[in-house]
C-alpha cells in the first residue's frame, strides 16, 4: 500500500473480530514499531502483545469502567453541537471497543522508561511532550503497519488511569510507564476508510505564528 493512502484512511477501527493474527503478519506489525526514531537512539521502551485470555480480561476489566466515566463527560459535552450524531457514533464505537476489549486477539500495551530518555523539556513550568515522542512514532508505526496488512486497531491511553493496575497484572516494573494500549485485529466491518482532519491550510503557519501558510507573504 501507499504510504500517503495507509495514511489518509489510518481511522480509529474500534469494532474488531476475535480472529488470530498469522504470526508473520504480527513480526511484521511488530518489525515496524522497531524502525520508529527515539531520541539518542536509546529505544527506551517496550510492546507487550497480550494474548493470554485471561489478562486480556484483566485489562478490558480495568478499561472498561474509565471509558464509561469519559464516555459520560463526553456526551455532554457534544450535546446540542452540530455534529452531535458524528460524536454519537463515535461513542458507540467506544462502547463496542470496552465490552469486547478482551476479545482482540492481541492487545499491545506500550511502555517506557524515562530514566533513559533525555525529556529536553523536562526542566520547563508546563507538562513535559519530548519524552513521549520517544514512543508515540513507535506507536503510529504500528498503526500504519496495521493499516497495510488490513489489520484494524486504536490507540487508547484511558488505562493510564489504572496505571498501577494494569502494571500489576503483566508484571511491568516499577520505574517504567505504560504509554498506550492498541487493541489489534481485523476489523469487523469496514474498518479504516477516509478520516476527516484539518489541512496545512489550518495547520501551519508561514515563518511566524498565525502568518497563514497560503498567505503568499
Ligand atoms: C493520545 C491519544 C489517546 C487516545 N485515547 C483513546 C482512548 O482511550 N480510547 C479510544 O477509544 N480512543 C482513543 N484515542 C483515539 C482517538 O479518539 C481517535 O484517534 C480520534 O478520535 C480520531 O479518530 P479517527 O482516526 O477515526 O478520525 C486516542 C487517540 C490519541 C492520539
Amino acid at each position: 500500500m501507499e504510504i500517503y493512502e495507509a495514511m489518509s484512511t489510518l481511522r480509529a477501527v474500534r469494532r474488531l473480530r476475535p480472529d488470530p493474527i498469522p504470526v508473520d503478519v504480527l513480526e511484521r506489525v511488530l518489525q515496524a514499531g522497531c524502525w520508529a526514531p527515539t531520541g539518542g537512539n536509546q529505544q527506551p521502551w517496550r510492546m507487550i502483545a497480550v494474548t493470554d485470555p485471561d489478562l486480556k480480561r484483566q485489562l478490558a476489566d480495568l478499561y472498561k469502567p474509565e471509558w464509561a466515566k469519559y464516555v459520560a463527560t463526553f456526551l455532554d459535552r457534544i450535546a446540542g453541537s452540530p455534529e452531535e450524531d458524528k460524536w454519537r457514533r463515535v461513542g458507540s464505537a467506544g462502547d463496542y471497543l470496552a465490552d469486547h476489549l478482551h476479545e482482540a486477539p492481541v492487545i499491545l500495551i506500550f511502555c517506557a522508561d524515562p530514566s533513559r530518555m533525555a525529556i529536553t523539556d523536562a526542566h520547563l513550568d508546563r507538562v513535559s511532550m519530548v519524552g513521549g515522542g520517544s514512543v508515540y512514532p513507535a506507536v503510529q508505526n504500528v498503526m500504519l503497519a496495521c493499516r497495510t496488512e488490513g489489520l484494524g486497531c486504536v490507540l487508547t491511553t484511558l488505562h493510564c488511569k489504572r496505571e498501577s493496575e494494569v502494571k500489576d497484572v503483566l508484571g511491568i516494573p516499577d520505574l517504567w510507564a505504560t504509554v498506550a494500549i492498541v487493541p489489534i485485529g481485523y476489523p469487523v466491518g469496514k474498518g479504516h476508510g477516509p478520516i476527516s482532519r484539518r489541512g496545512p491550510d489550518q495547520m501551519t503557519y508561514l515563518n511566524r505564528w498565525k502568518v497563514p501558510w497560503n498567505s503568499g507573504e
